[in-house]
């Protein structure tokens, strides 16, 4: 079950571990003692989710089905403020399993982009026309070796799937109108170095970022685009070496190995399913399955089935609830914290800085783009202290906005938004914000006394940097 530190840095199939974060109601007596209102919860629709936690609901939001337009809060601020720059994280879109269940058939699904078949997005063929143009000097090597949109008739493991790229699509087209049209974000005659885009060396990734800059830009000019290429799915380029951060995970590792041994329900389930496709049950749980039969969920294709009978969606239903009690005791004991601390530190950091430079007036990575894995989203958001928000579910994003404050120039505030929603004051550096503080918005100096600072406080260390608190001894 130990996860290598190869399988951290390359690969998002982890997030069976670390599955659905989940977000539950909590009722708040105000200083009165009056009841004030349920806190707003990350992301859910209040009108149509259940009462109690329902894997199938939850596996239906994990699969994020492209409908009519979502409504989100990105670029809403006081009018006196005005947007100065835009960091944008994303998970790649929809992508076929990276895991076969053995000895069954593969689920048959096309990955060519094809227009009359759902989900469909208005610029689809044009994306594909557009791309299939593409410019080798766009990238950075060794990306310019990958595919700039799928294109199998039967998936490949891992590859994006129509789904994904109509996903990205309509991602860049809601930012667009908002950061684009509305706020004048980015001027007429953009160049090259007003974006910053990084990518993961997976084909799900560069094109996730490619059909996302296709929904967002007015005109995707190849000559203006550049995508750095980050080994890292933590995206700590040449800040990854951090012993105690690999101490937290083996120590949340075991935790969950722990859980798992505890539920009997769990390992009867494997059992069966293993007993109907004629394996050991370790091998069957070594396959990581309910990769697979989230890709046969999503696409309302059939569980496989064998000659002693079929995987359904009662074992689906089991590994499901597992997940989601697996988040729950993984926020309750905070080894996943830790390793998120340390882990999401390098890219935080990265990201303050950037703002710092737009809040000093730099012109330059105005708007940037990290198209990214659950792998690297999951942390960020564990570190931000928004362990409510569920486990990034495919094509999530996580949006830094920063503002001016046209009154006063000199002040600069950030909002955070996760999947449309304002989670600014439910972080862990602006969440007291309301009740100390009359202004509207959060300062930037928050966000950036948390990460340089604040982060390694929270670790309950005495370290007071990076380094200190990555090789911390007798952890
Ligand atoms: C899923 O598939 C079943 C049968 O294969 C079909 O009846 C149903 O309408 C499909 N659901 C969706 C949402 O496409
Ligand atoms: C954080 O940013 C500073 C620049 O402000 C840089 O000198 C430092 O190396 C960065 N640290 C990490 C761990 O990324």
């Amino acid at each position: 079950l130990i996860i290598n530190n190869r399988c951290i840095l390359l690969c998002d199939s982890c997030w069976l571990w670390w599955h659905s974060v989940h977000l539950i109601p909590v009722s708040t007596a105000n200083k009165n003692g009056v009841s004030s209102k349920s806190r707003k919860r990350i992301m859910p629709d209040p009108v149509t989710e259940p009462p109690v936690t329902d894997p199938v609901y939850e596996a239906l939001l994990y699969c994020n089905i492209p409908s009519v337009a979502e409504r989100s809060m990105e670029g809403h601020a006081p009018h006196h403020f005005k947007l100065v720059s835009v960091n944008v994280f994303i998970r790649h879109g929809d992508r076929y399993p990276l895991y076969v269940i053995p000895k069954t058939k593969r689920p048959e699904i096309d990955c060519t982009l094809v227009a009359n078949r759902k989900p469909y997005h208005p610029k689809l063929e044009a994306f594909v026309s557009h791309m299939s143009k593409g410019s080798g000097t766009s990238f950075e090597s060794p990306l310019n070796s990958l595919p700039l949109y799928p294109n199998h008739p039967l998936c490949e493991m891992g590859e994006l799937t129509q789904t994904g790229v109509v996903q990205h699509l309509q991602n860049g087209q809601l930012l667009r109108d908002i950061y684009l049209k509305k706020h004048k974000l980015l001027p007429n005659d953009w160049s090259t170095d007003q974006l910053y885009l990084e990518t993961t060396g997976k084909s799900r990734t560069l094109q996730s970022g490619l059909a996302l800059l296709y929904g967002f830009l007015p005109d995707f000019d190849w000559k203006k685009i550049y995508f750095r290429h980050q080994p890292s799915a933590l995206f700590c380029s040449g800040n990854c070496y951090c012993p105690v951060r690999n101490q937290y995970l083996e120590k949340e590792q075991r935790r969950q190995y722990l859980l798992r041994l505890k539920n009997s329900q769990l390992e009867r389930t494997y059992g069966e399913m293993a007993k109907i496709v004629d394996v050991p049950t370790r091998q069957l749980r070594a396959a990581n399955p309910v990769d697979s039969m989230l890709c046969h969920f999503c696409h309302n294709v059939s569980f496989p089935c064998t000659r002693n009978g079929c995987i359904g969606m009662e074992h689906f239903k089991v590994i499901k609830t597992h997940q989601i009690e697996d988040e729950r005791e993984r926020r309750e004991k905070k080894l996943y914290l830790g390793y998120s601390l340390l882990g999401a530190h390098p890219i935080l950091n990265q990201t303050v800085n950037r703002l710092q430079r737009a809040a000093e007036g730099r012109k330059e990575e105005i708007f940037a783009l990290y198209s990214a894995h659950d792998v690297t989203l999951s942390p960020v958001l564990s570190a931000l202290g928004l362990s409510e928000a569920r486990f990034p579910r495919f094509a999530a994003r996580l949006i830094f906005e920063l503002w001016q404050d046209r009154e006063k120039p000199s002040e600069h505030s950030v909002r955070i938004l996760y999947n449309g929603v304002d989670v600014t004051f439910h972080t862990s550096f602006c969440q007291d914000h309301h009740k100390r503080s009359p202004k509207p918005m959060c300062p930037l100096e928050n966000l950036v006394r948390f990460v340089k600072r604040d982060m390694f406080v929270a670790l309950g260390s005495s370290s007071t940097n990076y380094y200190d608190a990555c090789h911390r001894e007798g952890f």
